[in-house]
């Protein structure tokens, strides 16, 4: 159990000499940081590269990108599965395993009941944080996106031409289903300790937390109380039920977990219906470019009025934002902040700025969406954690557009009547702007990106790295896309048509201040398989102009050794060791290379651009979360979906149990067989 107040985390101890020394030069040598911050941390975790050989110990060896139905690793490696879908979190439950999920015989009330105090499905992102006074301790957080029907319910209807209503019937006939469903998003808050066997979760530890979809939840920021917020169950638009869809996170300078809700339109049905027979303007304007469904993912609407939008127009307002949660507090109520934007946030990773205050860098994943940045009003207090407590509430929320010129602003989304934000281009409030901040973003002129997923600034360096993951819709044509008419053209920022394989962009802050409004951009990684014999491999930036790439080019930042690299495809979360590398996982739908992996790749010094992939998923699955321990020695992943393009019936993938069983998503801890960090 840990004490407030708050001890402190490595990640703020990490933040706070950055700041009171600046970052480092850009393009130093990560390790040279060590020197220059007297980093104890960094150095702990790799040892001086003066002699050069800590360095050579610590390379991994490419795997080759596989088809496997495992998790397979660079020579040197071991793993672990921590906890899986389903798994009891306290002693006095059952866990739901994947014998159980062989039939529907489980779906009652009570296993809905029961997954209240069960790891949920999907998991996605992860923060670890460690206790200060012992490095083998520390609290997990781990979201938990959707639930894949057909991987867990045993007849599901199959797809095809009568999906939709054989789904509404299922559900109907199965209203278990529903609750259950519910039960297993959100998040969960572990205490994990390791021991001589590895890491390992201690059931029950008072730290332990399940928060749901159906979980109070606090409205801070600019869109508390707004009309807009209003429904029928919490007419002051304060308090939300839930959080749900979420994606990628981050976590707090003063250790709190920020958890990102991405797709949220999946959930919401009955849309086209309700715009048709509705006279309410406003809300429609309000849904415009955040649409949500006719039909939904999930059914939820089918038996829970407040997703149908002909009962509650409005609910979808209340989601899509960056909820902080508390992982040292259970009690605590998780609060939604507004004023860092509503739309399908990614995840919000934080970088401590030159004056103390903190930066957050969001990606919006969906086709032709936006970067963003939100920067507090006020400081960070490494000394006083209380004090820290709602600093996401005020700042200012600015949104990236990417010159040609390798230069680039973040423009301000501030209500001002003086200004475009104004009452009448249909942003009354703040508080407006932050609800539809597509479509503020729009008239600032943003640039439309290729998914923003992960947008991280390296700890090290203070470089910003933002993973688009893909976009097949990118090419030269004027049309209406998602609410809006826009070019949805290559321009240098997003060079390629038809990006199936995304690409990596790296951005260097002004002065390399997290606070700057502008910034230089530099194309860090053009993915896809170098192997392929139409291939061509760019070494030059200045090579790659907006159009002239073809799907299959390639480019990693000038790394000039094809033979070196490894192939990867529609990159996603991303990461950093201590050292300041930097680690990419992918989510592509597994066909255009192999299975999606996990890649290590330094961005400083003569190995800048050498990508090599040093895990790979079991089949079906996408690898998220990407997170490591203080020490650099063990790096945590989320497997999510394995098995997806099966069924639970008929199962393409048997991880982690094996046995014919169908699979479940799960945690994996992987460290070197030495103990050395990673
Ligand atoms: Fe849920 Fe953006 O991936
Ligand atoms: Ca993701
Ligand atoms: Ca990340
Ligand atoms: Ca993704």
């Amino acid at each position: 159990m840990y004490h407030k107040p708050t001890p402190e985390y490595f990640g703020s101890i990490l933040s706070r000499r950055l700041s009171r020394r600046g970052f480092m030069a850009a393009g130093a040598t990560a390790t040279a940081g060590v020197t220059l911050f007297g980093l104890t941390e960094l150095a702990n975790a790799r040892t001086s590269t003066e002699s050069g050989s800590s360095i050579s110990k610590a390379v991994l060896q490419a795997i080759s990108p596989n088809k496997l139905d495992l998790v397979s690793l660079s020579p040197g490696l071991r793993q672990q599965v921590l906890i899986g879908a389903g798994d009891a979190l306290f002693e006095n439950v059952p866990s739901l395993t994947a014998q159980d999920l062989r039939s529907l015989a489980w779906l009652n009330p009570q296993s809905a009941e029961n997954q209240l105090r069960q790891f949920g499905t999907n998991n996605d992102a992860l923060a670890f944080f460690a206790k200060p006074d012992d490095p083998d301790t520390g609290v997990l957080c781990v979201n938990h996106e959707y639930v894949q029907a057909e991987l867990v319910f045993a007849g599901l209807p199959e797809s095809g031409r009568d999906r939709a209503r054989n789904r509404e019937s299922w559900i109907k006939d199965h209203p278990s289903a529903v609750n259950w469903m519910q039960h297993a998003h959100g998040v969960s808050v572990l205490e994990l300790k390791k021991s001589s066997k590895g890491w390992h979760v201690q059931k029950g530890a008072p730290l332990t937390r399940r928060i749901t979809a159906l979980t109070p939840m606090d409205v801070h920021g600019p869109a508390r109380g707004h009309d807009l917020m209003k429904t029928k169950a919490d007419p002051a638009g304060v308090r939300v039920l839930g959080t749900f869809a979420n994606c990628a996170g981050g976590k707090t300078p003063w250790g709190t977990y920020l958890t990102a809700e991405e797709n949220i339109d999946d959930y919401f049905g009955y849309a086209k219906t309700w715009a048709q027979s509705s006279d309410d303007e406003r809300c429609k304007e309000a849904h415009r470019r955040f649409p949500m469904r006719e039909r939904t993912a999930y059914g939820w609407d089918y038996l829970d009025s407040r997703f149908d939008l002909r009962q509650e127009s409005q609910e979808p307002f209340r989601h899509g934002w960056i909820v902080e949660i508390d992982p040292l507090d259970p009690s605590s109520t998780p609060k939604k902040r507004t004023a860092l934007g509503r739309f399908s946030h990614e995840g919000a990773n934080t970088i401590v700025c030159r004056d103390g205050r903190v930066a957050a860098y969001m990606g919006d994943d969906d086709k032709f969406e936006y970067v963003y940045k939100f920067v507090t009003r006020d400081s960070y207090d490494p000394n006083d954690r209380e004090a820290n407590r709602d600093l996401l509430d005020h700042g200012t929320l600015y949104v990236a557009r990417f010159d040609a010129s390798g230069e680039g602003e973040w423009l301000p989304l501030v209500h001002d009547e003086s200004g475009p934000l104004n009452s009448g281009n249909g942003f009354a409030d703040q508080g407006e702007v932050v609800i539809k901040c597509r479509a503020a973003a729009d008239i600032l002129g943003a640039t439309p990106m290729d998914r923003p997923e992960d947008v991280e600034p390296n700890p090290v360096t203070g470089r910003v790295y933002m993973a688009l993951t893909k976009n097949g819709d990118r090419k030269a044509e004027q049309k209406i896309f998602n609410g809006r008419e826009i070019n949805l053209g290559p321009d240098a920022a997003n060079p390629r048509n038809d990006n199936d394989y995304g690409h990596i962009i790296e951005l260097i802050e002004d002065s390399d201040d997290a606070a700057s409004t502008r910034f230089r951009w530099e194309l860090f990684l053009l993915a896809g398989d170098p192997r392929r014999e139409d291939s061509r491999f760019f070494t030059h930036q200045e090579e790659i102009t907006a159009g002239n790439i073809r799907p299959q080019d390639v480019y990693y930042a000038g790394f000039a050794d094809a033979s070196a690299v490894s192939p990867i495809a529609c990159p996603d979360n991303l990461g950093f060791d201590p050292t300041g590398r930097l680690w990419v996982v992918t989510d592509s739908d597994g066909d255009l290379i192999a299975n999606d992996g996990c890649f290590v790749v330094p961005t400083t010094g003569p190995d800048r651009g050498k990508l090599v992939q040093v895990v790979s998923a079991p089949i079906g699955a996408e690898v998220c979360g990407c997170e490591f321990t203080p020490d650099g020695k063990t790096l945590f992943l989320s497997i999510q979906h394995p098995g997806s393009g099966g069924t639970v019936d008929a199962p393409v993938s048997h991880w982690p149990d094996g046995e014919g069983l169908p699979a479940r998503s799960a945690i994996i801890a992987i460290s070197r067989e030495n103990d050395e960090p990673l």
